[in-house]
């Protein structure tokens, strides 16, 4: 599927209306998680508005009668080949409804090498989210992952891909760390010093940072995505039924079943395999810096959004003999939207 030839693209959730280039400054922050995409741009009036949709398409049987309904619910469509793909939320509400699993342009933080029509799908989204430029030229910031530490993943392609899609909007596009966003975006008050820790589906993206500037930055291919795999594993269940009940509302310092005492122990684990290559990296890089006071963690992302985290996250820090001192764990007040808030800050900063 190469060629899109009719798309239609409204309803995006969010502020949606207010999305009207005109009324926006110059600048936008577009977060590219395996999960979700977000956009945050600031109205004329300084109010930072989001948009925001699944990274998510599913392909649906083609007739008259459902291109009809499809326009008449406000729902995102594109047909290519003679195929109908639903685009982004909806994708996931009909993969509910008819018992199949949406599809995903992108897999551990990176454009799916398994999905072949990952590309078309995701110009699409991002095109919907994003929309046009203020002025031709504009800055958008876009978030990259940091290299994994657990794979071998090709950062150039990625980056390149998403450059070219700002491109051709009118954009500027610059890349920044996912890890770094979340320091921009939390760590305002302690000068932009201390660890962004973004906890998304696909990845946990890490990034140490002193007065801006980045010194350590990794990623783990393992976040929201892995639990919900592994959960669906050991429990016998199918994944999407995982990631339903997971947030659904689990607390993990009190799980009820089996099926949540096995999220409560992916969780733990995942937490404190994020805390172990921390800690060797600070024991293993030249560029660590010497903080001269104690710094603080600050946590975002959809996956830090299950009760009881932040209590797991100082747990385990308490036992994990960490190298440098802590003063502060905390959560992103608006852990979705934090990564694209993060984003905004560094292109205004730049406009
Ligand atoms: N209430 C919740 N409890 C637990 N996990 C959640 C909750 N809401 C969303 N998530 C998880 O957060 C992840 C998506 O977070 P996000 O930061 O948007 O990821 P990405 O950056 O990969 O797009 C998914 O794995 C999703 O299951
Ligand atoms: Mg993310």
């Amino acid at each position: 599927m190469e060629e899109i030839k009719e798309s239609r693209a409204t309803g995006v959730k969010g502020d949606a209306s207010k999305f009207v280039p005109m009324s926006l400054t110059l600048g936008r922050g577009l977060d590219i998680g395996t999960a979700n995409l977000v956009c945050a741009a600031r109205t004329t009036d300084g109010e930072t508005i989001i948009r925001a949709q699944r990274n998510a398409f599913m392909d649906i049987v083609s007739n008259p009668f459902t291109k009809n309904m499809l326009t008449k619910l406000d729902v995102n469509y594109v047909v290519s080949d003679g195929a109908l793909c639903v685009l982004g939320d909806p994708a996931f509400e009909f993969a509910n409804i008819f018992n199949r699993n949406m599809r995903r342009p992108m897999k551990n933080g990176f454009i799916s090498p398994d999905e072949t029509d990952a590309l078309p799908m995701i110009k699409v989204l991002v095109e919907n989210i994003v929309g046009h430029p203020r002025e031709k030229g504009d800055v958008c910031y876009f978030s990259i992952p940091a290299e994994p530490v657990d794979m071998e993943m090709n950062v150039v392609y990625h980056k390149g891909i998403f450059q070219g899609i700002l491109r051709r909007l009118g954009y500027t596009p610059r890349d920044m760390i996912e890890g770094h966003a979340v320091v921009f975006s939390e760590l305002a008050d302690e000068d932009f010093t201390g660890i962004g820790i973004s906890c998304g589906g696909g990845l946990f993206n890490v990034c140490v940072c002193y007065k801006t500037v980045p010194a350590i930055s990794f990623s783990i291919s393992r976040g929201g995505d892995w639990i919900d795999e592994n959960v669906a594993r050991v429990t016998g269940i199918p994944v999407s039924r995982a990631t339903f009940i997971k947030e659904r509302g689990v607390d993990l310092t009190n799980p009820r079943n089996r099926v949540e005492e096995a999220v409560a122990i992916y969780y733990r684990n995942l937490i404190t395999y994020t805390l172990d290559v921390l800690k060797h990296e600070f024991k293993h890089s030249r560029s660590l810096p010497t903080f001269p006071e104690p710094i603080v963690i600050a946590c975002s992302g959809g996956t830090t959004m299950i009760k009881g985290f932040e209590e797991v996250f100082r747990e385990e820090f308490e036992k994990s003999d960490f190298p440098i001192e802590v003063k502060e764990i905390r959560r992103a007040a608006d852990p979705l939207n934090s990564v694209a808030r993060g984003l905004l800050v560094a292109s205004i900063s730049e406009e």
